[in-house]
Parts: structure tokens; sequence; C-alpha cells
């Protein structure tokens, strides 16, 4: 199949060109597109024939929920069994935003977009190429992050063309990402509101707007697998870079001096070292490549950089990746999530 990339000016999108992806989606056929956390791989969420091309284009187990994406509220009434009252609260506070809401479906959602579970998750995004979409199409949109599965999420429409180039007709390019990492997830399904998937909206600013105590699942925060997460998803090793990735916490001198350390030691082994280093540190290492993810105090940098620097140490052929850790207070629960799972949760503390 040949893979049509299309540049869209977010600030102006072309009629035709939004016309024509839509005009695919509408057909049952899978196109790429940005939203404001990472590119997604769109088809109509209520077709199951459409959602099974997604789950082939991506090599992604079947039991891996997808992602419903509306641009109305009452696309949510469309779907859910009922309408939990939390659910209307986020949506004026987070909508469209980097949220996703768990919540029970009704029989107009197929299995296949929910992996077999009778809930769904629902997300208004917020980027008018996605919007745009979603109303173009007449459909609500399943959509994963467009990477192949076990892949860092992508951030460029680049990284979407590496992993899909053959395997589906459009992908829309609208420019990098502005969050960079995906949407946080928070099942309203029981009777605490639960979070599976840290991201950009946190714990506080969710109790924030509920008034009420929100947990976080205990799937996630375990580096054993002793607990499953709850977010099928969240349970697969993910976001993971070729070479073996380890994480070194601590005060900022001691973790450069044992990352040297430690890049020394597998140099004399004859292996090539990259290291996740901050604009702060870059000059400080003797690995073979350095990276600089941002500015330590940056932490919205630091999240936007992310996966781009995994995909980028894929190119550069090391063989170990040392990187700091970037524990920062709002966004860094997100940050940490996803670098323990691509690290396999290796952690040197120091
Ligand atoms: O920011 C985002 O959320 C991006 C953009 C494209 O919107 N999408 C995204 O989708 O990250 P995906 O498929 O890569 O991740 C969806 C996660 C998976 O971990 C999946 O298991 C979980 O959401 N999920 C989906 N439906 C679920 C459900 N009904 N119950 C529990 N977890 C669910
Ligand atoms: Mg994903």
């Amino acid at each position: 199949m040949q893979t049509k990339l299309i540049q869209i000016d977010s600030a102006n999108i072309d009629r035709n060109d939004i016309k024509e992806a839509a005009d695919l989606i509408a057909a049952g056929e899978l196109v790429a597109f940005p939203t404001e956390t990472v590119y997604g791989l769109g088809a109509d969420a209520l077709s199951p024939e459409a959602s099974k091309k997604i789950y082939a284009a991506k090599g992604r187990p079947s039991d891996n929920p997808l992602i419903v994406h509306i641009a109305r509220f009452e696309d949510l009434e469309r779907i859910a069994r009922e309408v939990p009252p939390q659910a209307r609260k986020l949506a004026d506070a987070f909508w469209p935003g980097p949220l996703t809401m768990i919540v029970w479906k009704n029989d107009k959602v197929p299995y296949e977009t929910t992996g077999g579970m009778d809930t769904v998750a629902v997300r208004m995004p917020n980027h008018p190429v996605a919007l745009r979409l979603i109303e173009e199409s007449g459909c609500l949109i399943a959509a994963p992050s467009a990477n192949t599965s076990g892949k860092p999420s992508p951030t460029e429409a680049s990284h979407v063309a590496l992993d899909m180039d053959g395997r589906i007709p459009m992908i829309l390019d609208g420019g990098a990402v502005g969050i960079g990492i995906e949407s946080t997830i928070i099942d309203l399904s029981e009777k605490t509101p639960m979070i599976l998937r840290p991201g950009y909206i946190t714990k506080e600013m969710l109790e924030d707007v509920l008034g009420e105590e929100v947990c976080i699942d205990p799937g996630i925060i375990a580096s054993d697998s002793m607990k499953k997460p709850k977010a099928p998803g969240m349970k697969y090793k993910h976001y993971a870079p070729k070479a073996d990735l380890v994480l070194v916490c601590g005060e900022t001198d001691r973790v450069v001096a044992e990352i040297n350390r430690l890049t020394a030691q597998k140099q004399r082994e004859g292996l090539r070292v990259g290291v996740i280093a901050t604009d702060e540190t870059l000059g400080r290492y003797r690995a073979d490549s350095v990276m600089s993810i941002g500015a330590r105090e940056d932490e919205d940098a630091i999240a936007r950089h992310l996966y781009k620097i995994l995909r980028e140490f894929d190119d550069l052929n090391v063989d170990a990746i040392y990187s700091e850790s970037f524990a920062t207070p709002r966004i860094g629960q997100a940050i940490m999530n996803r670098l323990l799972k691509a690290a396999g949760h290796q952690v040197i503390q120091i």
C-alpha cells in the first residue's frame, strides 16, 4: 500500500486535505493524525472491521483496548451506558485536553474497539486537526498511539512514517506535538476514581476539580509484576529502545560520576554507550553519544523530547544507554513512569 504523507497547517487547515482524510475514515480506512499528546492512528470507532485494521497495522495484542476520540461532549453520551457526574466536571475542566476517561460502554461500541472489555476509554483531543478530522468524518475515531506496538509513541510525523509506511493509506503531518507523552487515563467505572496511566493532568489537578480523593492504580507503581495494571496496555514492555537502558538516580554530581564510571567499564568491553543528560550536564559525560533532554527545570521540554531521544538512540547503534532521572514536581511522575518502563525497571539508586 502506498502511504500518502500530507502536510497540514493547523492554523489554516486545507479543506480538501481534511476532506480526503475524513473520507478515508468514513470508508473504514486508517489515517494517522496529530493530537496534542502524541500522534494517533485513527479509524471509525464504531466499526469492528475498521478497529481490527488498527491492531493489524500496529501489531498490537487484541486484548489491548483503544481510546475513542470525540469532538463534542454529547458524543460521550452516545457511547456510554451512563455518564457519571464526575465525567461532566472533568470535561468542563480539561476537555478538549490530555485526559482520557473510562466509563461503562453501551451496545454501540464493538468489543473489537474495547479489546473485549465492557468499559470504553474516551478522550476529546485538544488539536485543531484531530477535532476537524472527527467532525468531517462524521465518525468517532478510535486511535492508539501511531507507533508499532512496543516502540516509543510518535511525537512527529516522521516517526509515524518510519513505523507505518506502506501499512496505512495516509499520514497527516501537523508538525511536532506539544506535550509529548500520552494522556492521563482516569477510570470512572467504579466508586473511587482511579488513575490508570499518569500524564500531563496530575492527581492533584483531578482532585481539585472533583473535590474527592483520586487513587492511583497500584499495578503501575509496583516495579515487580505482582499486581497487574488495570489498563491492559500498561502491562506490556513498552517505549523500549533497542539498547539496554538503565536509570541512575540521586544527587547530580554523584549521578554524573557514576554514569562516567559505568560508561568507562562498558567501553573497556568494547561496547558503545549513550547517555541521556540535561542541558546542564551535557558537557560532563565521556560517552560515545550524549544527548540533552532539555533544561532540568523545564519539565515540559523533558516530556516533549523523551520519545524522540529514545528513537534517536535506536539509530545511533549504541549497546547501552544510561539516563539521569527526572522526578520533576508536576509531570515527573508521568515522565518517570515512561522511562522506568523503557528501562524495564533497571534503576541504580545512589
Ligand atoms: O494521548 C493519548 O492517549 C494517545 C493519543 C493518540 O490520544 N493515545 C494513546 O493510546 O496513548 P494507546 O492505545 O497507545 O493507549 C491507550 C491505553 C492502553 O494502555 C489501554 O490498555 C488503555 O489505554 N485502555 C483503553 N481502554 C481501556 C479500558 N476500557 N480500560 C482500561 N484501560 C483501557
Ligand atoms: Mg500506545
